[in-house]
């Protein structure tokens, strides 16, 4: 290495040193006993030299030395000011002025506290996988490949065949398989669809699956516990009435509405759908339909989420838009 070289080194290396321990290492590499510029004596032979050469590099190694230990010098007190805060007006020991606590998505609160409610009904909280087989999003809940409920819940596939699931009532097969009967049970997540995206439509969502299997589960069941649940969630006394509605894995199948004043005016509000398990579903399951009976409902957490806080557009949840967080600073 040139002479001009090794300074330059030291100069660049000196620029990206900001403590003294780095400092010090820097300082053994180039003028320390086994250093760069040390050394530049140690291997010149200088018998071979003729008197002219001698001087001019000795002049030359003078030179750089000094300027090398110049350089040192003028990094150590850098990095001494800086220590010593001398020409920082800092006070080390104030809080930072932007203190970021998080906050806990809305959508994971309304899950949270709804499962609490549940939990106090005797139900567990299962959770299960996103990506699904389509036997248990489809086939088992009685949707097979020709049937048109699968057009509804277009989704999207993974190469080895397994399904983003597109409800979590791709938990009931499993759950009522794995848990047998009596099962009391909720299942929340997130669920995907190819959707055409509006402020209804998302294509990941989130829902709440909730099952109820027993000897002689009722549709008056069905509805006490969905009043009583309902009453938990909005802190007043909640009416519910079923309406007819069609899924393939219940039989009768119902719309649920509940009563509400929310927003100042009395109305029904269409909120889940929900029925008494198909006895194909507790097959499939493989429970015995003429002993046992259970009714299944399907919460969009996401959409009671809206509701609650009056979220107009459902594109806002998964915006990443921190200010849609922020409103909702409550720890739990
Ligand atoms: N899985 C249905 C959906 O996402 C919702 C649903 C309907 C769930 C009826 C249920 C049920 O458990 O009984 O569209």
């Amino acid at each position: 290495m040139k002479l001009a070289e090794i300074q330059q080194a030291l100069e660049s290396e000196l620029a990206g040193v900001h403590g003294e321990e780095a400092l010090a290492l820097v300082r053994a590499r180039y003028v320390g006993k086994d250093g760069l510029i040390t050394n530049l004596r140690k291997n010149v032979d200088f018998g071979a030299m003729t008197l002219e050469d001698k001087r001019s590099f000795g002049s030359g190694f003078n030179t750089l030395r000094d300027t090398a230990e110049g350089l040192l010098k003028a990094a150590a007190e850098r990095i001494a000011a800086t220590a010593h805060g001398e020409g920082l007006k800092f006070d080390f020991t104030l809080p930072s002025s932007d203190r970021r606590l998080g906050a806990i998505h809305p959508i994971v609160r309304t899950q949270i506290e709804i499962e609490d409610i549940f939990r106090s009904m005797g139900f567990t909280v299962y959770t299960g996988d996103e990506a699904v087989s389509e036997y248990e999003n489809f086939d088992a809940l009685n949707i097979p490949s020709d049937h048109p409920a699968r057009d509804m819940q277009d989704t999207y596939w993974l190469e080895n065949g397994m399904v983003l699931r597109t409800h979590t009532s791709s938990m009931q097969n499993r759950a009522l398989r794995q848990l047998g009967a009596p099962l009391r049970a909720v299942f929340p997540g997130r669920c995907f669809r190819n959707e055409a995206l509006d402020i209804t439509h998302e294509n990941t969502f989130y829902q709440l699956e909730g099952m109820m299997v027993g000897h002689d589960v009722s549709v008056a069941n069905l509805i006490a516990v969905m009043r009583d649940f309902l009453s938990a969630v909005f802190r007043q006394e909640i009416e519910v009435r079923l309406r007819p509605g069609f899924f393939p894995f219940v039989e009768p199948g119902f719309e649920l509405d509940f009563r509400t004043t929310l927003g100042g005016v009395r109305r029904w509000v269409e909120l889940m759908p929900c029925g008494m398990i198909h006895p194909a579903v507790l097959r499939n399951g493989g429970l015995d339909p003429s002993r046992f009976s259970g009714f299944a409902f399907g919460l969009g957490l996401t959409r009671l989420a809206m509701l609650k806080h009056g979220v107009p557009d459902v594109r806002l949840f998964n915006k990443a838009d921190l200010r849609v967080c922020q409103q909702f600073t409550a720890t739990l």
